[in-house]
């Protein structure tokens, strides 16, 4: 079954309405046809209750992002029984919802699959778009396939025992949103927010669904959603998953917007107060000068990015416009990498 909820859904408010919305997907499948990965820390009776659907619950870490465990998942899948016509619900963060999507994308060619994000991150970026895949070679993401879920199902409940780290790992997506779409940004810190963040999910979610919507497979414009991950994946893979994304983000954003200063004119003070921001909640990130020539690999290293001119990057005009491909020489990217590490 193939149907298309996912770009008309709405975002729901109460946990009665997020399982009206669950139930609605649900009696769409046959009932012996629907099965639950879930992680092992999710809350997961906020969303199905004591539902009696077979449940594989995985522990899961950036570390563990591997191939292996969408072989557990396969095996779940197929001991199961499970046909073309199943699906598949995810309940987790960003690195389940992407090896659980990719699962889907493969097992039997394709199956149906609806996100339900536990964490911060995922609601407002990694659980939206159909990016899915796994880590490999120590490279982010570098098996995957693109494969939308048919709806994402968001339950505010599930921040309310969100860890500190998880929470500001979800405000590096924040700031790159609202750097993205607005142009007169407001850059909250993280640690003043929790109470008010039903309208921020909204926001990010609907600014993510209108650039995917237009451009699934990232052919253009959807490009600029990689603002702050040139630099950021590069970290990420050095520090071999002991990073968590959200950081990275905000420390690529660092790197970005000086980039946007120096090339294009961008808005100063932006820079330093996303740099005060970086430095007051998430702590200056730990690099030595041989760390520099490794990230500059492993940027180089992601063929989608090198170019004779340089590597490409996503930078800002100014807020609310970015520009993609922009090929930026190795020495400004030291210089770049080097302000990160010397504020
Ligand atoms: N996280 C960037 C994207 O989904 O395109």
């Amino acid at each position: 079954m193939q149907i298309f909820l996912y770009f008309c859904s709405d975002f729901y408010r109460t946990t009665m309405e997020t399982n009206s919305q669950l139930e609605r997907i649900l009696s769409l499948y046959d009932s012996q046809q629907i099965f639950v990965i879930a992680d092992v820390n999710a809350h997961y009776e906020h969303v199905l209750g004591a539902l009696p659907y077979p449940t594989l619950q995985l522990s899961v870490s950036a570390a563990t992002k591997s191939l292996d465990r969408v072989t557990e998942m396969w095996d779940f899948l197929n001991n199961h029984h499970a046909t073309r016509h199943a699906l598949l619900v995810l309940i987790g963060g960003g690195t389940l919802t992407d090896m659980g999507g990719f699962a889907a994308a493969t097992y039997l060619r394709g199956i149906d699959y609806v996100n339900v994000p536990t964490t911060l991150l995922a609601m407002v970026d990694a659980s939206i778009g159909g990016k899915t895949g796994v880590n490999y070679a120590g490279l982010k993401n570098r098996i995957g396939a693109f494969h939308q879920p048919i709806d994402v199902v968001i339950e505010p409940r599930f921040l309310e025992t969100l860890p500190e780290t998880e929470w500001l790992s979800g405000w590096g997506e924040v700031i790159k949103t609202t750097l993205l779409s607005e142009s007169h940004p407001i850059l909250h810190n993280p640690s003043e927010q929790r109470e008010a963040i039903l309208p921020i999910i909204r926001a990010c979610a609907a600014y993510k669904k209108a650039i995917v919507a237009d451009d699934p497979t990232e052919q253009g414009l959807r490009k600029v959603l990689n603002l702050g991950h040139t630099v950021g994946h590069a970290l990420e893979e050095v520090a071999g998953g002991q990073m968590a994304h959200g950081y990275a983000v905000i420390y690529g954003l660092v790197a970005a917007l000086y980039l946007s200063v120096v090339r294009l004119d961008f808005p100063r003070e932006i820079l330093t107060q996303v740099t005060h921001i970086m430095v007051e909640e998430y702590g200056r990130p730990i690099c030595n000068c041989k760390e520099i020539d490794t990230l500059i690999d492993k940027m180089r290293a992601d063929k989608k990015n090198a170019t004779h001119d340089g590597i490409l990057f996503t930078l800002l005009r100014q807020p609310g416009e970015p520009v993609y491909n922009q090929a930026i020489p190795e020495q400004q990217i030291r210089e770049a990498v080097d302000y990160l590490f010397s504020v």
